[in-house]
Parts: C-alpha cells; sequence; structure tokens
C-alpha cells in the first residue's frame, strides 16, 4: 500500500473511531449522566420509547435490546425480597432458590429511633435484592399513620413527619449503595386500605407540608431516592399517580426531583393524565386481581398503544415522552447499568445477624410492674399461650409477604433460650385465630387447625397458668385480610378472636403475666391495669422468636419506643372524631379535618377546656381536646435498666444534654428533642418532634449529647403565602425520653 494510502486509511479508522467513541457515551458510565442519557435518547425509535415507559410482565419493563440497555427488574419490599411469580400472574413460579431473608416490618424498623439501624437495614435488603437481580426495591413506605385501623401501617414508619424522614434517609442509602433504587411508596396520602382505589382525599396545605410530605421530601432530597411509587387514592379529584399538582409542580418543580415515578400496579387509569402529569413508568395495569384482569395487556397499557396512537395521530408532541424516557434511562444507568454494584448476597450470617438485631432494638417495653421481666433464671416452669407464639407470620399480608427461607417462631427462640435456664417450657394455644397459611401460592406449610370452642381453650390456658412460675401471652394481630395487611382495614380497635377475655382471665390466673403483642397497629388494653408486663414486639420477620427471646430473658435489654401514640378508645384518634366524613370517607370522600392534629400534636391538647377554631387555606378547622390521656405516648418505652437526663444547656445554636445510665445494666436510650413555640401567631401543635439519637451506656456512664438548632426546625407552612415561616420570638426546647415527659426544657430565640 501506498504511504498516502496507508494515511487515509489511519485517518478513515480515526475517524470513524471517534465517530463510534462519541456514539455511545450512553454506554460510558464515566460520561456525565445528562449527556450519557441524550445520547441513548437521540438513538431510539418512536416504538422503542413507547416501550421503556411500561411495563412488559408483572415486574419487570423492557430496556432496548437493540441498544443493548437492559430492563428493569422491580420486587417488593420494603422487608424481604418477594419470591418470584409467573410471567403474567401473581401465582408463584415455583422456584426452589427465591426465599429471602425477611427483616422486621418498618413500623420495627422505626421503633428502633436508630438511623444506624436503618442504614443497616436498607444495606442488607438492598444486598438481598441485588442477589435475586433485582433493580427497583419497591419500598420503603411513608405514609403517616393516621389511623389505627389502616391495615398496612405495618409497611410504614409511624405517625411522626420527623421519625418518618429521618430514618427513611438512610434505609434509601443503603439500599442504593447497591445499586439497586429504593422505591419510596406511596406518593401519596395512602393513609387507608379501605376504598384505597378510589378514595379522593382533601386536606389542608398545611397539614400536606407539615404532616404528610416530610418524609418524602426527605427521600428525594436528602436520600436521594432513585425513584418514587405514585399511590392508588385520588388527591383533590386527581389520581395520585396523574396528579399534576404532586408529581409536576411539587415532586419535579419543588423538590428537584430527577428520578423515575413508578405507578403503584394499577394505579394509572388515564392515558392523558399519565403523559402530562408526571407518570413515568407504568406497572400492573389490567393486572388480575388489582383492576380489570387481561392477560397479557402489556400493549394495552395507559402508556403504550393508546400513547403511540395519540403522537401518531398527532394529539400530542414527543416532549413529555421524551422527558419520560429520560428519567428511565437514568434510573436504569444508576441500577441495571451500573457498572459498580457486586453481586450481593442472600440469606448471609451476616443478614440473620442484621434481622435479629434491629428486631432486638426495634421490641418495645411498654410496662413492666414488678417486675415481670426479664425472666429470671429461677422461673423453671414457662407456660407461653396464644396463637402468634407458633403463627408463621411472614406470609400474608399481602404484597409485602414474604418467603423466608426460615422463621423463628416466638416459641421456638422462648425454648431454645429457656433450655439455658434449664427451664420447661409448656404451649397452650389459648384462642384460634387465622388458620389460613397461604399467600399467592407461597404456604406456611403449619396446621393450625383447633376445632376446640373457646371457652375450652380458654379453661385450659387459665388451668395451667395457674402452675405456672411466669406466664407469657403472645398473641395481638396478623396478616390475616382486616387485620394488618393490605387491601383492607381493619373492621375494630380491639384484639379480634376474644383475646381481651382470655387475656383477663390469665390475669386473674397468675401474677406474672407478661403479654407481648405482634402487631403493626395500635389496639384497646381495657385489661391493663390488671396486667403487670406488656411488650409490643410487631412483626419481626425470620428472626423474630430468637430476637423477642434475647428481650424477655434480659440478653438484649430493650430500647425501642412506640413511633405511635396508643389512645384507650377509637374514638380518642383525632380521625375518629368526625365521623365517617374524615374515616372512612362518604362516598369515597375522605376530609382530614384534624388538619395537622395527628398523634401526640392531638393528644397534648389534653386538658385544654375548649376547642381549636382556626382557618387554614380557607377551611373552617375545629378541634376538639381528647376526652382521654393517651395510654402510651409517642416515643415512649422502658428499659431494664434508668437512665437520667441532666439539665439541658444552650450554647449559640447548640443544645447540650447530659445522659447517665443510673441502673445495673448496659442500656440503649432515645434522647428526643421537641420544639414548643411560646406565643405562636397562629395555631401550631404544642411541640413537635425536631430531632432525636439514641445512645448507649454502660452502668454509671454519662454522655454529653450536642443538637444543633437551625432556623428549619421553628418554622410552619403558611399555606396563604404558601411558604415556610420563620416566627421571630421564644421557643422552648423540650428534651425527654417521650412525648409525654419533657424532662428538661431551655429557652431559645430565634432572632
Ligand atoms: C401495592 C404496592 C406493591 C405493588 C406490587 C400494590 O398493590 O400497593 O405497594 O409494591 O402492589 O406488588
Amino acid at each position: 500500500m501506498k504511504n498516502y494510502t496507508r494515511l487515509f486509511v489511519l485517518a478513515a479508522g480515526l475517524f470513524l473511531f471517534a465517530v463510534s467513541a462519541r456514539a455511545h457515551v450512553y454506554l460510558d458510565p464515566k460520561a456525565p449522566m445528562e449527556q450519557r442519557v441524550e445520547d441513548a435518547l437521540s438513538r431510539m425509535t418512536l416504538g422503542e420509547k413507547i416501550a421503556i415507559i411500561h411495563a412488559q410482565s408483572k415486574f419487570s419493563s423492557p430496556g432496548v435490546a437493540r441498544l443493548g440497555i437492559p430492563g428493569l427488574w422491580c420486587t417488593d419490599g420494603p422487608h424481604g425480597i418477594r419470591a418470584e411469580v409467573k410471567w403474567d400472574e401473581w401465582e408463584q413460579a415455583g422456584w426452589t432458590n427465591d426465599s429471602c431473608m425477611a427483616f422486621p416490618t418498618l413500623t420495627c424498623l422505626a421503633a428502633t429511633w436508630n438511623t444506624d439501624m436503618a442504614l443497616l437495614y436498607g444495606k442488607s435488603i438492598g444486598e438481598e435484592a441485588l442477589y435475586r437481580g433485582k433493580n427497583v426495591l419497591l419500598g420503603p413506605g411513608v405514609n403517616i399513620y393516621r389511623t389505627p385501623l389502616n391495615g398496612r401501617n405495618f409497611e410504614y414508619m409511624g405517625e411522626d413527619p420527623q421519625l418518618s424522614a429521618q430514618m427513611v434517609v438512610p434505609y434509601i442509602q443503603g439500599v442504593q449503595q447497591n445499586g439497586v433504587a429504593a422505591c419510596v411508596k406511596h406518593f401519596a396520602l395512602n393513609n387507608q386500605e379501605d376504598g384505597r382505589h378510589v378514595v379522593n382525599v382533601t386536606l389542608s396545605d398545611r397539614a400536606l407540608y407539615e404532616i404528610y410530605l416530610p418524609a418524602f421530601q426527605a427521600a428525594v432530597q436528602n436520600g436521594g431516592t432513585w425513584s418514587i411509587m405514585g399511590a392508588y387514592n385520588r388527591i383533590w379529584g386527581q389520581y395520585a399517580c396523574h396528579n399534576h399538582r404532586l408529581l409536576v409542580d411539587i415532586l419535579r418543580g419543588e423538590w428537584g426531583f430527577d428520578g423515575a415515578v413508578i405507578s403503584d400496579w394499577g394505579g394509572v387509569s388515564n392515558t392523558d393524565e399519565a403523559i402530562h402529569n408526571g407518570m413515568d413508568l407504568e406497572f400492573g395495569s389490567w393486572t388480575d386481581g388489582l383492576t380489570e384482569g387481561r392477560s397479557n395487556s402489556y400493549d394495552a397499557y395507559y402508556l403504550a398503544l393508546p400513547y403511540l396512537e395519540k403522537i401518531q395521530r398527532g394529539e400530542v408532541g414527543t416532549k413529555e415522552l421524551d422527558d419520560k424516557v429520560r428519567n428511565v434511562l437514568r434510573l436504569i444507568f444508576r441500577t441495571s447499568m451500573n457498572p459498580d454494584k457486586g453481586f450481593g448476597s442472600l440469606c448471609s450470617d451476616a443478614h440473620a445477624q442484621a434481622a435479629r438485631q434491629i428486631a432486638g432494638e426495634g421490641i418495645v417495653l411498654l410496662k413492666n410492674e414488678s417486675p415481670v421481666l426479664p425472666i429470671t433464671a429461677d422461673k423453671k416452669s414457662i407456660l407461653v399461650v396464644g396463637e402468634n407464639a407458633i403463627k408463621q407470620m411472614t406470609v400474608g399480608g399481602g404484597s409485602s409477604s414474604l418467603k423466608a427461607k426460615y422463621e423463628i417462631s416466638p416459641l421456638q427462640g422462648i425454648r431454645e433460650r429457656a433450655a439455658q435456664n434449664g427451664a420447661d417450657v409448656q404451649y397452650v394455644r389459648g384462642y384460634v385465630g387465622d388458620i389460613v397459611g397461604e399467600y399467592n401460592g407461597v404456604t406456611t406449610g403449619q396446621d393450625l387447625r383447633d376445632d376446640r370452642t373457646p371457652a375450652e381453650l380458654t379453661a385450659e390456658a387459665v388451668n395451667a397458668a395457674k402452675q405456672a412460675d411466669i406466664v407469657l401471652f403472645i398473641g395481638g394481630l396478623n396478616k390475616a385480610d382486616h387485620q394488618d395487611a393490605e387491601g383492607y382495614d381493619r373492621l375494630q380497635y380491639d384484639l379480634p378472636y376474644g383475646q381481651n377475655e382470655l387475656i383477663a382471665a390469665l390475669a386473674k390466673a397468675n401474677k406474672n403475666l407478661a403479654v407481648v403483642i405482634l402487631s403493626g397497629n395500635a389496639y384497646a388494653m381495657p385489661w391493663l391495669n390488671d396486667v403487670p408486663a406488656l411488650v409490643q414486639a410487631w412483626f419481626n420477620g425470620s428472626e423474630t422468636g430468637h430476637a423477642l427471646a434475647e428481650v424477655l430473658f434480659g440478653d438484649v435489654n430493650p430500647s425501642g419506643h412506640l413511633p405511635f401514640t396508643i389512645f384507650p378508645t377509637l374514638e380518642d384518634y383525632p380521625s375518629h372524631q368526625y365521623g365517617a366524613t374524615a374515616y372512612p370517607g362518604i362516598n369515597n370522600e375522605v376530609e382530614y379535618k384534624e388538619d395537622i392534629f395527628v398523634g401526640y400534636r392531638y393528644a397534648d391538647l389534653y386538658g385544654q377546656k375548649k376547642p381549636l377554631k382556626y382557618t387554614a387555606d380557607g377551611r373552617q378547622y375545629t378541634i376538639n381536646p381528647p376526652k382521654h390521656k393517651p395510654l402510651f405516648a409517642f416515643g415512649h418505652g422502658l428499659s431494664y435498666t434508668s437512665f437520667s437526663l441532666g439539665k439541658a444547656t444552650m450554647n449559640g445554636n447548640t443544645v447540650t444534654v447530659g445522659i447517665r445510665n443510673t441502673g445495673s445494666r448496659q442500656g440503649k436510650q432515645v434522647v428526643q428533642l421537641y420544639v414548643a413555640p411560646r406565643k405562636p401567631g397562629i395555631v401550631r401543635p404544642k411541640k413537635e418532634l425536631k430531632a432525636f439519637r439514641k445512645v448507649s451506656l454502660n452502668t454509671g456512664e454519662e454522655q454529653q449529647l450536642t443538637f444543633e438548632l437551625s432556623n428549619d426546625m421553628f418554622r410552619y407552612f403558611d399555606a396563604d403565602k404558601h411558604e415556610w415561616v420563620l416566627d421571630k420570638g421564644t421557643y422552648d426546647i423540650y428534651i425527654g425520653t417521650s412525648s409525654a415527659n419533657p424532662e428538661t426544657k431551655i429557652e431559645y430565640t430565634v432572632k
């Protein structure tokens, strides 16, 4: 070859190389994200763009095979990795290698009040997702605990916006450090399951911004969540999955979200609205069991052919489509095309340890007189009563149902631990509740049938209780419909299946009684005065029994605190003060008439003579003070040791308070900081949680804790001006270990 020919070939080669290198910016993980997105977008055909914004199967969406862009695999969430289902059905795929570690439910995580536990949780579940080839974890949920009847409260983080906000951030970070996206749900105002597909929520902007949005905002702005799931319900008359105000104005406009909005399964119901109002990725439409039920209907999705045809007919342009594709591409680059993601791990010892530790830290000792707990080594005959001592709880409850590799029941955990003391453990059933043990084809394999009458079961339990050194009643709710389960709300505030009567009978039979409740919700406690010890033990997944036994026997000192208020009756809850208008709604209209007075914000009005009357964005509010004090306040939780808080001091914006373990064993305590305006210019809650810290202290040990105050902690949302307002003046900073017990206070002036 002549020299100039060689040169020509070289130049041409270099040119082609340069062109092709530029041509594949989207494949270069080091290139700036937006360049990659634009590059990939510019190569996609109209059909490929439409394909990428809706599902191809129950839990997956396609990528662009022609360009080597992989799709996305989603999984429930939020307590473990869901078992594999068939391509187009909810039924099990029948795999034998898809069991997971079941982590405690999110109420338990919230009850740890420990952000390190949230990070550990996120990291561990993220690793499980990765191992199973999942790119998007459908969770965590941060809908506010508005009524104890909400069947899905167990999947959420309680009643307080700050607690949820501060716990959700590390959870997301832990998940996403694996190259797996969190998908924070259900945005927003999905606060009941009753009528969840149709209810229309109306509320003041103040309640929206102060109570219902902060955790989502923190998830976006502090947690950097890569995706968010629209809710099923309507707000201001428009479905959440294509709600212009929520998704366009607030999520993108005010918060600057750059991730993808994923629909709840079957949450999209209108092509035009989905096009224009911020829905990016449609899942579950026509899904049998949720909406109308058609097979392999993916082309019929609202954002599939109906959208394509509108574009082809010239009814809409492609600007909105390109924006959706950009959001989905970003999600793909961050997850399925993330070159830094590793391999993850499934059911590892580390995950078992994490599940056990989180459960142990979340269990709340509500009451402990005499003290009955911890169980001492001299208790040689232990009686365990109640269905929840043996019932597998990881199966059931809706989409969070799991196929756990194993689940240690409370009875098993107690038996193993009692053996170390040479104690004998007897078990009697006490009551029969739910014996189903199956969800979407996953079965527990337990046969819980028992045909005896309640009278026979009670008599057996009472007789056995009389003989025992100590009685542990283990009951509560379960994952059956109308208990703690998706799709339904509870029908009553009382514990079901005659448990109230049984507990009362056991209390008469033996003074050494500890009641242990597994639930994700509060319940009535007509027997409380007769029961010396009460433990709130949630649903704690694979390590349930081990974690519970460690707390009951004192190997782990309880340190959980309530993430919600427990009132004596249903009528004491603010959302139940206004009849059906406020819950469950009339003709599918629900008005949040209690406004910002949710949970302890309402409980704090106890003792006030007159109702609060005020107007917020044009609506009249009347808040009647509660008739009863809570049985247990938000933030309450006992320990086997004791602590004392010193006097708070202030230096500039820094509050310092000493905390000392004054008891005889190591323990953890939750120090909570609340802000209280002295003379608010407008109606405000008496106090609001703004910061908290969990500390571990050995006997006699003392630690100085510091909290930085910032202006954000003092603002309220002015709905008329549509902005956060800071009132100058004097505030009290309360510091304590429950919302009912501000042990030290100090003044602070906002200048
Ligand atoms: C639930 C979601 C869940 C989805 C997929 C829906 O019914 O509301 O929380 O992630 O199903 O299973």
